[in-house]
């Protein structure tokens, strides 16, 4: 047997967010989410942010009656010293220039040190977005660095790697259908 092919399932420790559970937590945030946004008049935006978010954003979208329109962005932070907030680098953007008037709801698969959505909602606010709001699917808010709370949240979870429903470990992982803790021998080998 190939040692280095990940076994997906074998290779996490336990499951910690099972499918039943994510498919009641979007529907939860859904309902959230239609509430704030059900009598706003402009045009909202759900911004997926690549490439994890994007199972949750499938799961959340279909429960959502709301008039809206879906865009792409992929940003990676970088330069965090322990005084610096860091950067981000876009990779993939929007596709357009003007978000006056928009309504933007950032989708995020996890929350960790903070200051991947510090940044991006920074520079969507300085786009002159009428709005910005985050959800994300997961939190770890012990690990927060930068001060950054998300408007709406499925999970607070513990200081644990997890992968599966779009998390990765070197890229591998994110078709798992439920959210798993992976056993340190994965990565420490
Ligand atoms: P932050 O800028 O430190 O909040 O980084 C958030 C990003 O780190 C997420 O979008 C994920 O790509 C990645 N990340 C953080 N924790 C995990 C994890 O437990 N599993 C997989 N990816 C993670
Ligand atoms: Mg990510």
């Amino acid at each position: 047997m190939n040692t280095s092919t990940p076994s997906l399932q074998n290779d996490c420790a336990y499951t910690l967010v099972s499918e039943q559970e994510i498919a009641s937590i979007c529907d939860r945030l859904a309902a959230e989410i239609t509430e704030t946004y059900k009598d706003s008049n402009r045009r909202l935006v759900m911004v997926v942010i690549l490439k994890g978010s994007m199972p949750f954003a499938a799961e959340l979208m279909k429960r959502l009656s709301l008039p809206l329109e879906l865009e792409f962005m992929k940003v990676s932070s970088y330069g965090a010293g322990t005084k610096s907030l860091g950067e981000i680098k876009v990779h993939v953007d929007l596709k357009r220039d003007d978000l006056m008037d928009l309504d933007l709801l950032v989708v995020e698969d996890i929350i960790d040190s903070g200051r991947t959505l510090f940044r991006l909602t920074e520079l969507l606010k300085n786009r002159n977005a009428h709005s910005v709001r985050t959800c994300t699917l997961l939190d770890k808010p012990s690990r927060r660095e930068v001060d950054f709370v998300p408007d709406f949240c499925g999970r607070v979870i513990p200081d644990e790697f997890v992968v599966g429903f779009g998390l990765d470990y070197n890229e591998m992982y994110r078709n798992l259908p439920f959210v798993g803790v992976l056993k340190r021998e994965v990565y420490e080998k």
